[in-house]
């Protein structure tokens, strides 16, 4: 046996507005058609004025515990992964943290924008089997809606806001996360990016892509990365039982699953009702995946993600 995170419970949150195609199409030059067919997106989730990322956070993580049926005091370590925190500091971490009454654990935010929730799960996985940790929340939490430049139709069509939390115990185990690996690459951080920040413009900043050249590298960097982590997991494509990877674009998850020969049977798509969460996407719809039954225990499930950066990254584990 061998001291692994394993997942004992999952959860999710959605704000309660929903905003279908027609109902953006009312606002900016689009159409659902087009939408659709680009992107595989129906429909999204968009926060109102009393939903936060950190509230988000909460409901996910409050889900999470449950499904795990342990207390929140249990808790001693949350790793929030966010693009869009509630403010530039205290960390959106903290604020769950305080939210769920937790007296004393670690608490801080992750930021690798789109990849955030790999990053997240990571460094959880890292501390868990190092004994700083026993159990801790990995929380994916977003609201891109309040950085999204709503005049720009190349790219308000394409997010939405949510949250999703595992809890992660440290056991004693062959189960659990069996390997991650992380990657970055500064030199394309100009065809993904938000033009403000505290540091330069003071201000919060609108969203703004190179949505072609994302694509390109996205199908290319995924593919790599499960590969790579399949083979760090001593596991084979034919092993595999589920991809859940980040939802972003409905081409994206076609492109790549038939680059690594899966059968589009078994990737978890969310895409069309979430569109893509950032950072909230893939624990989003590996909640989703469990809860309606089609992940269960034993089975090999592997996550993955892209986003600004260029940063990306992938798990395999047995759930
Ligand atoms: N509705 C209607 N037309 C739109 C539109 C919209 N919402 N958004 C863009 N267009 C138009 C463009 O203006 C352009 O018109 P033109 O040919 O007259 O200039 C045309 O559609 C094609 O635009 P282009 O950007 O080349 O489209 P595309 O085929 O590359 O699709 C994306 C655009 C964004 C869907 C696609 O590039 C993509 O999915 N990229 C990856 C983005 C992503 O996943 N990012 C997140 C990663 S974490």
């Amino acid at each position: 046996m061998t001291l692994r995170s394993v997942i004992s419970g999952v959860g999710s949150a959605l704000p309660r507005k929903q905003v279908s195609n027609a109902e953006l199409a009312e606002r900016v030059d689009t159409t659902d058609a087009w939408i659709v067919e680009r992107t595989g997106i129906r429909n999204r989730h968009i926060a109102g004025d009393d939903e936060s990322t950190a509230s988000l956070a909460t409901a996910a993580a409050l889900r999470a515990i449950e499904h795990a049926g342990v207390a929140a005091a249990d808790i001693d370590l949350i790793v929030l992964a966010t693009a869009t925190p509630d403010q530039t500091f205290p960390s959106s971490a903290t604020k769950v943290q305080a939210a769920l009454g937790i007296d004393d654990c670690i608490a801080f935010d992750v930021h690798a924008v789109c990849t955030g929730f790999l990053y997240a799960l990571s460094v959880a996985d890292s501390m868990l089997r190092s004994g700083n940790a026993k159990k801790a929340l990995v929380i994916g939490a977003e609201t891109f809606s309040r950085i999204l430049d709503w005049e720009d139709r190349a790219t308000c069509v394409l997010f939405g806001d949510g949250a999703g939390a595992l809890v992660l115990s440290a056991e004693e185990t062959e189960s659990g996360i069996l390997a991650t690996k992380l990657h970055a690459d500064g030199r394309h951080n100009d065809l993904l990016f938000v033009d403000g920040g505290p540091s330069t413009t003071g201000t919060v900043g609108k969203l703004r892509m190179k949505g072609r050249e994302v694509f390109r590298h996205a199908v290319v960097n995924l593919s790599a990365v499960l590969n790579e982590v399949l083979t760090a997991a001593g596991l084979t494509t034919a092993e595999v039982d589920w991809v859940v990877p980040h939802q972003a674009n409905a081409r994206i998850l076609d492109a790549t699953a038939r680059k690594l020969g899966l059968s589009p049977d078994k990737v978890v798509v969310t895409v069309d009702q979430h569109a893509n969460t950032s950072a909230a996407s893939v624990p989003l719809a590996l909640d989703t995946a469990v809860k309606d039954g089609r992940i269960k225990r034993g089975d090999v499930v592997v996550l993955e993600a892209m986003g600004g950066g260029f940063t990306w990254g992938a798990a395999a584990l047995r759930y």
